[in-house]
């Protein structure tokens, strides 16, 4: 079903064509489309995720939150090689692969959901970092497209840990998203054949392995297991 985006005002020729894959409704509209949607007021976009109507926007991101210590950047191996070509294949809200990226990866970032994808790209381009592409898609897909050094994913999964627990930010993605595109087990299996160095997953530190991971780093709440890759290596 093609989402909708409310806005207020008029919207620019730009803006028309920035989101064209969406219905686009004038937000005074008296029966407003049931949550999820988006809504484009004054320039800036934002998701109405639940009934208490209150569009979100993923906070912008600040690069110098991005460490090369972090579990994260030493999961993926950037202390080695900090240009290593990579895919964010889930990318979410893209703090990872904003992170990576900030480190100096060079990172292609996938999300499937178009409203999720739709306010990343904001984000993307309200920040000083560079993302080498941003693809509405699924993962598969795009992995079938070619080789990378690494691929990451950070799968979400019904019911994972309590709401009360989980930031705003990943709440929302949980109200948003359709867990249906998530299938970490046979992704997996794909992510190795395309990736020549590694994969690596982000768990929650007590959720169950998938497969049997080549090594693990262990942080307080989360885990990255981390599987060789079998994919001849890229000339690029
Ligand atoms: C846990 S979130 C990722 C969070 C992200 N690492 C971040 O830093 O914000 C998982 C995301 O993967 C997306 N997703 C799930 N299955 C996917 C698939 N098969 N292809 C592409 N995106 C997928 C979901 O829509 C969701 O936005």
């Amino acid at each position: 079903m093609t989402p909708y985006l409310f806005h207020a005002g008029t919207m620019s020729p730009e803006e028309r064509q920035r989101f064209a894959g969406f219905a686009l409704a004038p937000l005074d509209r008296e029966t407003p489309a049931r949550p999820p949607y988006l809504v484009l007021r004054e320039g800036r976009c934002g998701v109405v995720y639940d009934d208490a109507r209150l569009p979100f926007l993923p906070p912008a991101f600040d690069p110098r939150q991005a460490s090369a210590q972090s579990l994260l950047a030493r999961a993926v191996g950037l202390h080695v090689r900090p240009s290593k070509r990579i895919l964010d294949a889930m990318a979410g809200w893209g703090s990872d692969g904003l992170e990576l990226a900030a480190l100096g990866a060079r990172v292609t970032m996938v999300e499937a959901s178009m409203l999720v994808w739709a306010l990343l790209r904001e984000r993307i381009e309200a920040s000083t970092v560079v993302v080498e592409a941003l693809v509405h898609g699924s993962a598969a897909g795009v992995m079938a497209t070619g080789t990378w050094d690494v691929i990451y994913l950070d799968p979400m999964f019904p019911g994972r840990g309590r709401k009360g627990l989980a930031k705003l930010p990943m709440q929302v993605l949980r109200a948003i998203v359709d867990d249906s595109v998530d299938a970490p087990m046979s992704l997996l299996d794909t992510a190795r054949r395309h990736a020549s160095e590694r994969v690596v997953v982000k768990r929650r530190r007590t959720d169950p392995m998938l497969g049997r991971p080549d090594w693990q780093l262990k942080g307080t709440t989360v885990r990255f297991d981390v599987y060789r890759g079998t994919a001849c290596h890229t000339t690029e």
